[in-house]
């Protein structure tokens, strides 16, 4: 077992704080990761919080605040269990880095982004039972970790519309997979907000306020911002780049893994893809000849709108060096772009370029 109970070949970036990412083929072929695969992403020191002792508050714009324990949560409030995929904002940054270096940032491959299927209740329902009043459009969430990469440090946080929040789909979810929700992942109570960056997804929560505006703790004000491919990060304040939220077309490889050597022919390549909103993945395409032809892959399972699709196609491989290319397209039609070449930004977010991994054959 490595740190946290994971897997002992998770790709360590940083042991303190925790974050690590599984290797490709840990996601493949499967709908759900399992918990000692799940990438994790924090910014802060893990936090030990007793199930009994955690509370969580309820105030701002609403009718009445409320504090909740875990019971309470459980006793008070219809249970939800729901698959969704997480994907950090910071997913496939290391194809950003091949573009033009992104210091200070880690360089996350493709397993920034893990799916598991999350019980609790859901955040609607709680915040109609706070009363939200009508000045209310954001939901904040407050949680204990303090991070020293913030400026200035503080304990981490974020918003949602307040529309999102509303829409019954974001839960208050103690357990993944079945099990009790463990520290690394945010036990004993995170948010889940599907279909949004996985920054939106609180662990630890213990603080919602409804607000007339976003959250103002740097993770939303000043980081997980798109900024300009010419900003200084290092200048960069709040409110400065596009705001992250809805996750886009996104899609890689899984197997073969990237540098694998394989026997010429008929070979079969597996990935994944998602969309953020619910939107769904509508197509996905593989090529082994550098974008001359495609085939359409094969998609599998579709837990819920919530989470990514499993693909699986079978290509020709030539032999000596090949590149095989994956890309996909949402149900609203949006489509990865080609290159990761456009999308370089200062702190590496967003990447959804097509899908590619490098391969010999013999
Ligand atoms: N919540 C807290 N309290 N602290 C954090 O550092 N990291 C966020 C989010 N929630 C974070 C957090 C980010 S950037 C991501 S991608 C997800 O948690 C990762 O969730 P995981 O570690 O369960 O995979």
């Amino acid at each position: 077992m490595g740190l946290w109970d994971k897997r002992d070949d998770m790709i360590v970036h940083e042991a303190d704080p925790y974050n690590a990412e599984p290797p490709r083929g840990a996601l493949a072929d499967r709908m759900v990761t399992s918990v000692d695969s799940f990438y994790s992403r924090n910014h802060g020191p893990i936090p030990f919080i007793e199930p009994q002792a955690w509370r969580l508050r309820v105030g701002g714009l609403v009718e009445h605040d409320l504090e909740l324990s875990l019971d309470d949560l459980r006793g008070q409030f219809q249970r939800q269990t729901l698959t969704v995929t997480l994907q950090c904002a910071g997913n496939r940054r290391a194809d950003l880095i091949k573009v033009r270096d992104i210091p200070g940032e880690d360089p996350w491959g493709p397993g920034a982004t893990s799916t598991a299927t999350w019980t609790g209740v859901s955040l609607a329902e709680v915040l109609r039972t706070a009363g939200p009043r009508e000045e209310a459009s954001h939901v904040t969430f407050e949680a204990p970790d303090i991070s020293q990469i913030a400026e200035p440090p503080q304990p981490y946080g974020g918003s949602i519309p307040c529309t999102k929040a509303l829409a019954g789909e974001v839960l208050l979810a103690w357990a993944m997979n079945g099990e009790l929700l463990p520290p690394v992942h945010g036990g004993p109570v995170r948010v889940v907000v599907p279909g949004y960056i996985g920054a939106r997804s609180v662990k630890w929560v213990e603080r919602i306020t409804l607000q007339d505006h976003p959250s103002d703790n740097y993770f939303q004000a000043t980081a997980y911002r798109l900024l300009p491919a010419e900003a200084d990060p290092a200048v960069a304040g709040p409110g400065d780049g596009i705001s992250l939220s809805v996750v886009a077309v996104n899609a890689d490889i899984l197997h073969p893994d990237d540098g694998a050597v394989l026997t010429a022919g008929a070979a079969e390549v597996t990935g994944y893809a998602f969309a953020g909103d619910g939107r769904g993945i509508a197509r996905v395409e593989v090529s082994a000849d550098g974008g001359r032809r495609w085939r359409q892959a094969d998609l599998g399972e579709e837990a819920s709108p919530w989470a990514w699709r499993q693909w699986r196609a079978v290509v020709d491989i030539p032999s000596g060096q090949a590149e095989i290319i994956a890309r996909a397209w949402d149900g609203s039609a949006a489509a990865q772009p080609e290159s990761p070449a456009h999308l370089w930004n200062p702190k590496g977010y967003g990447n959804n370029s097509w899908a590619r991994v490098r391969v010999t054959a013999r």
